[in-house]
């Protein structure tokens, strides 16, 4: 029997914004796209979609006290409505300057709208950019990147990856947080199902959760934890190692 309520976890998700009923209604399913649509209801969706999400941002902020140095530049590429970056106004050195890039503009208004209301104590700049064109990257000692990676098109992901090695300070790291493929598809076949379960778990329907399957397909192209990681130390990282594991997400830090 499914049980539709909603777990504690997704209650002491990211600040509630409206529900997320985007795919309830969906006859023709299109591409998934960040515009205002999800943008309004993204943290919702972040809170019944990423298993672990409050838990990721925990571990994010406990990392980031550590490799956040004063002086230094702390980037968010995929900043969408600011989650991360309030998450780490209070355990990151006063003295660390924020840039959330995002190529959704509408993502991008609900952050800036979010860090004022919240009253972000950092300096901060928001940045329209599309990653799949590369980003530029200075005196960087933390660069991060939760669930955006997956939308960048794969051939343009090792010379991202590049571009934030290059700019990352020596020592300074990378959080990379991703939905993966299973190293074996009847590991896959099982982590999508128990992954679709939780999601029912969080009061999505079935429908709701084929459709957003279906508008995905193409926009997110997840890798294997190990090509994720091989990706890593091909492009020059000196460390890298698993974080965090749920089923099919996982998360990696990786250190110049
Ligand atoms: C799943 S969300 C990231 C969630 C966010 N990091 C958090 O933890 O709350 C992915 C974000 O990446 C952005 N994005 C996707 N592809 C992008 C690209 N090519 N360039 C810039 N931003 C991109 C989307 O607009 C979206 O805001």
């Amino acid at each position: 029997m499914i049980n539709a309520t909603i777990e504690p976890s997704a209650l002491c998700g990211p600040p509630p914004s409206a529900e997320d009923v985007v795919f309830r209604e969906v006859q023709a399913v299109a591409d998934f796209n960040f515009g205002e649509k999800v943008a309004s209801v993204f943290d919702d969706m972040l809170g019944r979609s990423v298993p672990f999400y409050q838990e990721i941002q925990r571990m994010i902020a406990e990392m980031a006290a550590d490799f956040a140095i004063d002086g230094t530049n702390l980037y968010d590429l995929g900043c969408s409505t600011g989650n991360t970056l309030l998450n780490l106004d209070a355990s990151v050195a006063k003295g660390v300057k924020f840039i959330g890039i995002d190529y959704s503009e509408a993502m991008l208004r609900h952050c800036r709208q979010k860090l004022a209301e919240r009253g972000l104590q950092h300096d901060h700049e928001l940045i329209c950019a599309d990653l799949n064109h590369g980003v530029c990257i200075q005196n960087a000692s933390m660069v991060l990147m939760v669930l955006t990676l997956q939308f960048v098109r794969p051939l343009y992901r090792d010379t991202l990856i590049e571009a934030i090695l290059r700019g990352l300070n020596e020592n300074g790291c990378l959080i990379l947080v991703e939905k993966v493929l299973g190293e074996d598809s009847v590991f896959n076949r099982l982590f999508i199902k128990y992954y679709y379960d939780l999601k029912k778990r969080h009061g999505y329907t079935e429908m709701e959760i084929a459709k957003k399957r279906e508008a995905l397909e193409n926009v997110l192209v997840p890798y294997k934890l190990l090509e994720n990681r091989e990706m890593l130390l091909r492009a020059g990282f000196r460390y890298v190692d698993v974080f965090f594991k749920w089923y099919n997400f996982c998360g990696i830090i990786a250190v110049k």
